[in-house]
């Protein structure tokens, strides 16, 4: 509807581009003021002449044209608007025929193009926090949703797994470790062992020097160093894991820091060659003064490299492995200085596609205000215990709602309804704002939540299974679909283009997480306002048709949140 209103406007004024038009075209509050409406007042300067009489004659203009207006109710001036009036069963027609399709929402504007995401990216002999929990759901989500656009996506997970702190470990693990407790506490013991080198070399200053030169051995493929440093790789790999096998999420590509210690010398020399490397005390820098932004780190004073390396390193590796058109980055904002210093790197090393196809996607903290969440020791929160915690609360709602369910079948919705609880909650927000963290709210059925929508999509569900012998088509009697309850869940239907479109324009999951909730709450009111099971076949199957499609977009919405659903719970 929206696209034939712009072609018709398009028509008529000739110094604007129809994307100029559709950005100008809005979707009046009240329904008084039409369907769509186009103001006019940015319009006055080009034309020299009143928004209100700009509006009169576009009106004049385009009823006097040959374009096809036959499926406007009316078009009205009203201030320096033009409002356009849909014929409501014109207007539920378009709508039904696009959205019954399996693949509406999909589109191939991305077509042919690459997408690389770096999220996750925990680092190795360091718990899975609740900050890695969002770069994680908020990576997979931005995959789901350039994959729903055509784009083929690249998920790279950059582990923490290369530097200094290895060598830290490995002497805290020779002086007061032991084979046995590694292997019986995994990470947890890791992380008491790297807290104690800190707490022993406060008093004894050689630590440090052990440390490095730990380091330096790995650095120089050490053998009996490499060895240890696996041996932690693989058990922090193995919880890592754990973790994304709950939530359901995985990666084509587990390359780390470690993965570029080899690549790291051409950086070092390509930096050089251009002549961008300053020493500054013994370590080589790239001086960005000029761009009010503290020097980037190249080598240490020691020669080693370090995070920023590696990740200019990582930038040059994926263009040429993959091509992409973009690269994201998923991480907290305190790395939002490191981005802008590694991308202005790469910008002055000539590559001119660094400035717009290298993006930062920071995002705010969790706040925990004064929630009680389970912790392993000290104040450390693991999001698989918390992931863990969900998926038991929500048994309980479960079993109290519910207890006809199967053992197997409350168990697995448990599951699913507990990870998604968790991962919604964490994306409703706008991305770069905190999150804050109450089980009241996050495992809550009703408001804004992921239960409530997986709620929503299970009432579908099981409003369908009752009538077993329907068939959706698009040839319903449109006629009946015209009280208000049902064009409004029709306008929220039409929307689902849009919002995956603006999801990924912004890089923000929050659009189709708040989608979801209004779909849902839109739903229920026509539920609430129009019975099903009435006599009449044509009023019967339209409804049931309006359901069948809701309960779709619904598991394609959630699913573009990486969040599953469940027939029952
Ligand atoms: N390991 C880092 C952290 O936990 C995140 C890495 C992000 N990706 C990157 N290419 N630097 O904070």
């Amino acid at each position: 509807m929206k696209d034939k209103i712009i072609k018709i406007l398009d028509n008529v004024i000739d110094f604007m581009s129809e994307e100029q038009i559709d950005e100008f075209i809005e979707q009046p509050p009240k329904k008084e003021l039409g369907d769509y409406a186009f103001p006019c007042f940015r319009l006055a300067k080009e034309l020299h002449k009143a928004p209100q009489m700009i509006a009169n004659d576009l009106v004049e203009q385009i009823k006097s044209s040959d374009a096809d207006i036959s499926f406007l109710d009316k078009i009205e001036v009203q201030g320096a608007y033009v409002n356009f009036f849909v014929k409501k069963n014109e207007y539920a027609k378009t709508i039904i025929e696009a959205s019954i399709d399996d693949n509406y929402g999909s589109s191939n504007v991305g077509n042919g193009k690459v997408i690389c995401i770096d999220y996750s990216s925990p680092n190795v002999a360091k718990n899975f926090h609740v900050g890695h929990l969002r770069t994680t759901v908020i990576g997979n989500s931005l995959y789901k949703i350039f994959t729903k656009l055509g784009y083929k996506v690249e998920r790279i997970n950059h582990l923490g797994d290369w530097g200094t702190q290895f060598g830290k470990l490995i002497v805290a693990y020779k002086n007061w470790g032991s084979e046995e407790a590694v292997k019986e506490k995994g990470i947890e013991e890791l992380m008491r062992l790297y807290v104690l080198f800190h707490d022993k070399a406060d008093e004894d200053e050689n630590l440090h020097e052990e440390a490095r030169a730990w380091f330096h051995k790995m650095e120089t493929g050490d053998e009996e160093a490499l060895k240890i440093w696996k041996w932690f790789y693989d058990i922090s790999l193995e919880e890592f894991k754990r973790v994304y096998n709950l939530m359901g999420i995985e990666f084509d590509h587990y390359t780390g820091e470690s993965f570029y210690r080899d690549k790291t010398a051409a950086v070092v020399e390509e930096l050089e060659s251009k002549g961008l490397l300053k020493d500054s005390e013994g370590a080589k820098i790239v001086d960005l003064e000029e761009y009010d932004m503290a020097p980037c780190l190249i080598l240490k004073n020691d020669g080693s490299s370090i995070y920023a390396t590696r990740d200019i390193a990582a930038v040059e590796y994926r263009k040429k492995e993959y091509n992409f058109e973009k690269c994201l980055y998923v991480t907290g904002q305190e790395q939002k200085l490191h981005f802008a210093q590694v991308f202005k790197v790469m910008e002055l090393l000539g590559n001119d596609w660094a400035k717009d196809n290298l993006i930062h996607i920071p995002y705010g903290l969790v706040s925990l205000s004064g929630e009680k969440l389970s912790s392993r020791g000290g104040n450390v929160i693991y999001a698989e215990d918390i992931l863990k915690e969900a998926i038991n609360k929500i048994k309980e709602i479960i079993n109290e709602k519910n207890p006809d369910l199967s053992e197997e079948e409350k168990e697995n919705a448990a599951r699913i309804v507990g990870v998604g609880s968790v991962i919604f909650n964490d994306l409703y927000n706008q991305r770069i704002k905190d999150v804050s963290f109450s089980w009241q709210h996050v495992t809550s059925f009703e408001g804004e939540t992921g239960p409530y929508v997986q709620y929503t999509y299970a009432r579908c569900s099981s409003i369908l299974r009752n009538f077993n012998d329907f068939v959706p088509t698009k040839d319903i009697d449109i006629e009946v679909l015209t009280d208000n309850a049902s064009i409004e869940l029709l306008k929220e239907i039409s929307r689902f283009n849009e919002v995956i479109s603006e999801a990924a324009d912004r890089y923000e999951p929050s659009v189709v997480a708040r989608y979801a909730v209004d779909l849902a709450q839109v739903f229920n009111r026509f539920y609430t306002e129009n019975r099903i099971s009435v006599p009449e076949e044509n009023i019967k199957n339209a409804r049931l048709t309006l359901t069948y499609i809701t309960r779709r977009i619904l598991k394609d919405s959630l699913d573009l949140l990486g969040i599953g659903v469940v027939e029952r719970m």
